[in-house]
């Protein structure tokens, strides 16, 4: 086979894919591609352009530079809502398709998204499917971008930040064009109780035991 493996990490908003592809594709010396950046960077230059999210945004995709993609203020929670609405337009993923294919050419590559295993690379040598409780992944999303959790007014902010993901989740599960789904040959790997070394773990075992 031309390169080496490709592998799929997909799931739902702050599971934890990202930690985890990163870390997989540094065990394994393989390239890594966050292709949520690319939905952002869209979702950024829309807000930008003072455009609803909903409104035509592949023009974004299909300009999309390094520069987009290496803008500081991508994680913001506004900018995720943004890249889900962007997201569900049928040119916006068109555009960004190729990219992404083109990425794992060379020397195979970790990817984490939604529809890495499904639709953009329905033949992964391995597919995982990183999910946890939408309590846990908003704890894990605020404790992220900084939230003190013994902060006065943090139960209520750990509360919306659910509401937000779980909005997105079921936005990006539920639309017509490459919706969020676990692949029929995906291992699913449940990480409410589990720590990020722990999930690796799991992970390395699987890829190693798929790719012998
Ligand atoms: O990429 P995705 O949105 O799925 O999640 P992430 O940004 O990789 O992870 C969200 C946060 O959860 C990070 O701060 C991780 O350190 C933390 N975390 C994790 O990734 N895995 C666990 N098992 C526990 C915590
Ligand atoms: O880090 P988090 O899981 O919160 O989000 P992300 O992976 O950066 O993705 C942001 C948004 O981009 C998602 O809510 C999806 O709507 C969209 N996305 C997608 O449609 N397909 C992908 N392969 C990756 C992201």
């Amino acid at each position: 086979k031309q390169g080496g493996p490709v592998i799929a990490v997909d799931g739902p908003a702050a599971a934890g894919k990202g930690t985890l592809a990163k870390r997989l594709a540094a065990a394994l010396s393989l390239p890594y591609l966050d292709t949520g950046l690319l939905y952002r960077a869209v979702g950024r230059l829309a807000l930008d352009a003072g455009q609803d999210p909903a409104a035509p945004a592949a023009h974004f995709a299909e300009t999309l530079t390094p520069e987009d993609l290496a803008r500081k203020d991508l994680r913001a929670p506004e900018v995720a809502a943004a890249a889900s609405k962007v997201a569900a337009q049928p040119a916006v993923r068109q555009a960004l398709v190729e990219t992404q294919r083109r990425f794992a050419a060379a020397q195979g590559a970790v990817l984490d998204g939604r529809d890495i295993g499904t639709v953009i690379f329905p033949h992964a040598d391995v597919k995982l499917f990183i999910t946890a409780s939408p309590a846990t992944r908003a704890l894990r999303r605020f404790l992220q971008l900084g939230g003190d959790q013994t902060a006065p007014g943090a139960a209520a902010q750990i509360a919306e930040m659910e509401d937000a993901l779980k909005t997105r989740d079921a936005a990006d599960a539920g639309r017509d064009v490459a919706p969020m789904q676990v692949a029929a040959d995906a291992q699913i790997i449940e990480t409410d109780s589990l720590t990020a070394d722990e999930v690796l773990a799991l992970a390395l075992a699987y890829t190693r035991q798929r790719l012998d």
